[in-house]
């Protein structure tokens, strides 16, 4: 299998956190990519957690290869980090095929969108990321070949429009996104399989985070892994760049060994505390706890507050804060939980949280 990226056009991630020490944040930084690929995971074996999605993917792959038809229009959401493109790759190995992995924002004139469908050879996998903010035009073209593998070309201009149904290839679309609620209806009726990615748990995280050390040659314990695991926002981006941080720390402060001391030392140092929060998730708390008594307050006024764009509150500092219990959605704006109060050490206090007095 080998996999084919459009790094060298144009795919990019907006990286939303430039200037801030993003080390927890789970969206792609530039520094990840390289590292990310030497140590991904090419089969289901290597693949650490997902196991009920595993399953089904694996019933689903062999279906497809008796049949000898290619795989089903696959779509995975779920929060970035979690290892969408990374799963991509393993069911492209599986099924013994090629990859070509692009992202929608790299897919801005028709002709990009027209030139990867038709560079396609039969059973391939087209991962397309960030499907959600693909535009209507590129969309228009998807259509008829995710369904019936052509494309529908036109040529000339008014009265002499001719319409051109291309055949491709049968291939197998499989979209990630972070907000499935964006997607057009038809978009994602289009797909055959839709799943979500989970948090991964502390234990699966630590598996992750001793695989990757084995793989960089660097020496941890099961205590060390463990402390990584718990900071680590149930993410193995995270994880994965964690290690590497405190793989320094033990080697400049210690003797190379990542241990549970070392580990928790280093991420003190590095600002992150013991539930994976960093200062803008902590600023984020506090603000609704100081100034807007526990909340409800909107989003935006907390974005203007801390001179953070929505978009980043909402998609990178959110749907942890809310998994792990810190922080509630309610139709009148973001609330603080009685867990967030404790975690800040806030005691003693008159917030009422959901009308009780904590
Ligand atoms: N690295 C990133 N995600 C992983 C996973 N799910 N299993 C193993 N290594 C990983």
């Amino acid at each position: 299998m080998s996999i084919i990226t459009d790094e060298e056009n144009n795919y990019k991630k907006v990286d939303i956190n430039k200037t801030k020490n993003d080390i927890v944040k789970p969206e792609t930084i530039e520094s990840d990519r390289k590292f990310e690929n030497t140590i991904r995971p090419k089969n289901f074996e290597a693949y650490i957690g997902q196991s009920a999605l595993k399953e089904t993917l694996k019933i689903t792959i062999a279906a497809a290869k008796k049949r000898e038809q290619p795989l089903d229009h696959l779509l995975f959401y779920g929060p970035p980090g979690l290892g969408k493109t990374t799963l991509a790759g393993v069911i492209a190995e599986q099924m013994g095929v090629d990859i070509k992995i692009t992202s929608a924002p790299a897919l801005e004139r028709p002709r990009d969108i027209i030139g990867i469908l038709m560079s396609l050879k039969g059973g391939e996998i087209l991962f397309i990321d960030e499907i959600h903010r693909l535009n209507k035009i590129a969309e228009e073209i998807l259509y008829p070949a995710m369904e019936d593998f052509y494309l529908d070309m036109t040529t000339g201009k008014g009265q002499t429009v001719k319409t051109l149904r291309l055949p491709i290839p049968k291939f197998t679309l499989i979209g990630a996104t972070t907000k499935a609620g964006a997607l057009s209806g038809p978009l994602r009726d289009r797909f055959g399989i839709i799943h979500r990615l989970e948090f991964y748990t502390e234990d699966e995280l630590a598996e992750v985070i001793t695989r990757t050390a084995g793989i960089l040659n660097i020496s941890i314990d099961n205590d060390g892994a463990h402390a990584i695991a718990k900071r680590s926002r149930g993410t193995p981006r995270i994880a994965n760049r964690l290690v590497k941080r405190v793989a320094d720390f033990a080697l400049v402060k210690a003797d190379g060994k990542i241990t549970q001391k070392i580990a928790n030392n280093a991420l003190n140092t590095l600002k992150i505390d013991n539930c994976g929060l960093d200062t803008t998730d902590r600023n984020l708390l506090m603000l609704i706890v100081e100034k807007y008594n526990g909340g409800p307050v909107g989003i935006e006024t907390l974005a203007a507050a801390l001179g953070e764009d929505v978009r980043t509150l909402e998609d990178v500092c959110e749907p942890y804060l809310l998994q792990a219990g810190l922080l509630q959605r309610t139709p009148r704006g973001r609330m603080v939980t009685p867990y967030a109060l404790d975690h800040l050490g806030i005691k003693n206090s008159n917030i009422s949280i959901q009308g009780s007095l904590f």
